[in-house]
């Protein structure tokens, strides 16, 4: 089955509030003219809604990189997933490594998050992150499994429907290095596997798996032309505009 790929651009905390329009000015244009992928970018909250009005009738969908398990509350700082989605957040990634890493965000809270965005009607890019040396068919605490299953506990396959998998080997995120396409096409063939045991084959084919981890133009092709590997998730590259329509061309 041919799934639509994803290309998102992860701006993570990069960016001025100066550069964000020209980037947009300079994206929108030219992904219009695509129909192949489906285009978004993630970015810092306080850029999303002037995001949202720039892309409004436009194919370039924007995300928020993370959102919080409630709807409103005393939860100082944090960023409601009802809000995001009454702006016109199309999607959010929940569960991003750095969330994981500096942020103690722990399983349950990425099952809750992913729980919380989609009762709001956001699509959810759920984030697996780890070593692919903790990758086998046969080992039960492979952690990118174990990550997948408490991510989607609970979670219907209707409502799976809006959801995407983003591998990524946390020694490849931000250092230059990335996976080998066949090593980045196996993870996503357990992972889909395991999509199959927890919910049906049919379930599985249909979820979009993208990889992330210092993806660039010349490597994403690889990526792209593996058969489980239905897009890109891109920080670094993705902070050039002209790159990151590469990158989309490249996905076609
Ligand atoms: O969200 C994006 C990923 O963490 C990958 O970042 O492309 O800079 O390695 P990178």
């Amino acid at each position: 089955m041919k799934r639509r790929p994803l290309v998102l651009a992860n701006w993570k905390m990069n960016m001025t509030p100066s550069q964000v329009l020209p980037y947009l000015d300079q994206v929108i244009p030219e992904v219009e003219k695509d129909t192949g992928a489906d285009v978004a970018i993630a970015a810092q909250d306080l850029y999303l809604a002037q995001m949202v009005k720039a892309t409004t009738n436009t194919r370039l969908a924007i995300a928020a990189e993370n959102a919080h398990w409630t709807d409103e509350g005393a939860y100082t700082g944090e960023t409601s997933p009802k809000a995001l989605a009454e702006i016109g957040v199309s999607y959010v990634l929940i569960g991003h490594f750095e969330r994981r890493k500096l942020f103690n965000e722990t399983d349950e809270r990425v099952n809750l998050k992913t729980k919380a965005a989609l009762k709001n009607g956001l699509k959810v890019i759920v984030d697996l992150d780890e070593d692919m040396s903790t990758y086998d068919t046969v080992n039960p605490n492979n952690v990118v499994l174990a990550q997948l299953r408490a991510a989607l506990a609970g979670i219907s396959a209707e409502e799976l429907d809006q959801v995407a998998i983003a591998y990524e080997p946390t020694w490849a995120i931000g250092s230059g290095e990335a996976a080998s396409a066949t090593a980045a096409q196996k993870a996503a063939v357990l992972i889909r596997q395991s999509l199959k045991n927890l919910y049906s084959a049919g379930v599985a084919e249909k979820i979009r798996i993208l990889y992330g981890g210092s993806v660039t133009t010349k490597n994403a092709a690889a990526f792209l032309s593996q058969n489980d590997i239905d897009g890109v998730l891109v920080g670094k590259a993705a902070l050039d505009p002209k790159q990151f329509l590469e990158l989309i061309d490249i996905a076609q």
